[in-house]
Order: C-alpha cells, then structure tokens, then sequence
C-alpha cells in the first residue's frame, strides 16, 4: 500500500542556525564567552553542522561583531562542520585567519531584500561572493548559498520561483555545493512550498541531494513545511535551538524553526538525526539565562515548564 510518506528520508541532517541566525537579531549584547559555550554545548548534542556566526560588517550586526574571538576560541568536534556566513572578501579574509574550515555566502530572490539586507543588487552580491567562492576552492572549503526570500518578500510580495532557479544555478556555477532556500520572513506554506520546490528541483543541476530548507516559523507553519519538504525528499533542514531569531533586515522574521520542534517531529516519525532533543534543551537553556526574554520554542517551552 503507498503511502504519502514513501518518499521521506530514513534520516535528516540537521543544519543548526542558532548561534548564528538565533543570536545575530537579539537586543541585548551576549557575552562572547557564553557564545562560544553555546556553540559547544550545540554540537556536543550531535547536531552534524553547527553555523557558529557571521563575518559582516560589525555596523550591520553589532551581536556578532565578535566572530573573530568566538570562532577562534571554539573547540571543534571532529565530524562536525562550524561554517560561518560571509558577505565579501574582507569577511572571507577575517574568517580564514580564525582557521575557518566551512562557509556560507547569502544573497535573495527579491531586489528590494538583497538592497537592504546587504546594500547590493542580486547580480553584485554574485560578483563580490566569486573570489570567495574562488578563495574557498583553494583551500578545499565547502560552500553553502542561501536564497532569502524564496516564499515572499517583506518589501516585494510574491517572489517569482524562477527568480529562485536563476540565481540558484548562479551559485551553483560559480561552485558552491549546496543551496538553503529562505523563507526568511515565514510566510510559504505548505502547497506553495511544493510547487516552489517542484520547479526549483525540475531545473537543470539542482537536485534535490543539494537542497536544504530554511524556515522561520512567523505565523507557525515551518513545520508544516518542513513536512511537505520531507514528502518530496528534502534530507537538509536549518533550525534554531528554542526557535531564537529572525533577520534585522525583515520585519516580522521573528523566529526561526524550532531545533527542538524539529527533533520531536522527525524523532516521533522515526526518522535518524544523531542529535540528543535533551542536549538541544539544555543548550536552549544555557543560553537563555543571557537573553532577557524565554525562548518562543513549543518543545522547549512544553520541557522546561514540566521540570
Ligand atoms: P556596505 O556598507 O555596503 O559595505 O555593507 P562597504 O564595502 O561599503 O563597507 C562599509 C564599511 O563596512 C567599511 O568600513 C568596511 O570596511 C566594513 P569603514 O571603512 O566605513 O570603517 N566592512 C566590513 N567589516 C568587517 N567585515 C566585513 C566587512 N565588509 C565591509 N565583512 C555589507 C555591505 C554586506 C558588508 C553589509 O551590508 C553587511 O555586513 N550585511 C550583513 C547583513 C546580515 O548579516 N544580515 C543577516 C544575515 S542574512 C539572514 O539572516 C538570512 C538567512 O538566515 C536566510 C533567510 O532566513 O532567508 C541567511
Ligand atoms: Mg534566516
């Protein structure tokens, strides 16, 4: 008998944004110290991939303006991957002095995001992000690609998913490995994520092995989405422990998916992460003593309510 979760995978890699996506949109400045634990007490859960911060300018996100320190000081695991997110050269420079072995550049779908998120037009942001993709070669360097604004623009609207496909086989010609597509303002749901998805996977040289999935969770259907990705065999998933978050430069991106949210649903489903749901709590935990507000997460909320 077919059933309509014959194409979920058997396991997921879970993309951990937290520290990075999490922590780059709250108020109140977090010791690095505390930064740096978080990130620890992260991949110590399992988590296979672990975004630990961004190396932009220090003016567009003051929180992270330590990603030299924090990056330099983290004790790595073996097997897990520490990728940070660069905008240009400069960035690229400062992270391969902390000994970077991972990155991310980032652009959008939409003009009017990519303007404010990182004073550039699509096609500048694809020119300043070659000689690091370039860089990154050299040095044997995995790069990820992330598309903001797939499922709708806070200043745009409807994104045309061809917008989508373009600047993904952009990306992928200039060699980056693997794309994570955004809904960086949390407003896809589930039957537009299947139709963004089908014609991003029908175009040439993007398979679905490549595809990962970044939802915030603004008006509570990321995990829906993630359910529509995971029936068309998405095995990549981005996530934030206690659903931390949101981009400065998208109104209402308050939030992304929940790590702990995430865990519960592919773990009730039977599906293998390697990550220990009780490790990403206290983590979570850890962090939240240094936030001033209680994380919006379900699971962690449901959890920490019980104790
Ligand atoms: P700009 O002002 O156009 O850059 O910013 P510029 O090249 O004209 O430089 C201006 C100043 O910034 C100069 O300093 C540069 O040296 C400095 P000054 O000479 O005036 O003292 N600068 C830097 N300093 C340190 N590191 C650098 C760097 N670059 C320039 N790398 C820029 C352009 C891209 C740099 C800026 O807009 C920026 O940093 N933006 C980052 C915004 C950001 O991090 N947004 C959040 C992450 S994206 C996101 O959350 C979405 C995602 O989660 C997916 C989704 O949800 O959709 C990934
Ligand atoms: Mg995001």
């Amino acid at each position: 008998m077919s059933s309509s979760f014959d194409n979920v995978p058997a396991a997921v890699r879970i993309v951990e944004v937290g520290p990075r996506d999490g922590l780059q949109n709250e108020k109140v400045a977090i010791p690095t110290p505390q930064k740096i634990q978080f990130v620890q007490m992260l991949a110590s859960a399992g988590l296979p991939v672990v975004e630990v911060t961004s190396f932009v300018s220090p003016r567009a996100i003051p929180q992270l303006s330590d990603a030299d320190t924090v990056m330099s000081n983290i004790t790595r695991l073996p097997g897990t991957a520490y990728p940070v997110l660069i905008p240009n050269i400069k960035g690229m420079q400062r992270a391969l002095a902390t000994g970077v072995r991972s990155i991310a550049v980032f652009t959008a779908a939409s003009e009017s995001f990519a303007r404010h998120n990182i004073n550039a037009s699509i096609a500048e942001s694809l020119a300043n992000f070659r000689p690091v993709v370039a860089l990154a070669q050299q040095e044997d360097i995995p790069v990820r690609g992330y598309i903001s604004t797939v499922f709708g623009c806070p200043y745009e609207g409807a994104v045309d998913p061809q917008r989508v496909v373009a600047v993904a086989q952009e990306l992928l010609a200039m060699g980056v490995q693997e794309l994570s597509l955004g809904d960086t303002i949390g407003v896809a749901t589930p039957r537009q994520v299947e139709n963004v998805l089908d014609i991003v996977l029908a175009a040439n040289d993007i398979t679905r092995e490549i595809v990962g999935v970044h939802f915030h969770d603004t008006r509570g259907t990321a995990l829906a989405n993630v359910l529509i990705s995971l029936q068309m065999g998405i095995t990549t998933i981005d996530a934030a422990a206690g659903g931390l978050g949101g981009c400065p430069y998208a109104p209402g991106a308050s939030g992304n998916l929940a790590t702990e949210d995430l865990l519960y649903m592919l773990h009730g489903m039977g599906i293998q992460t390697g990550v220990d749901l009780e490790k990403v709590v206290a983590a979570t935990r850890y962090i939240a003593a240094y936030l001033g507000h209680t994380p919006t997460g379900k699971y962690y909320q449901a959890a920490v309510s019980s104790r």
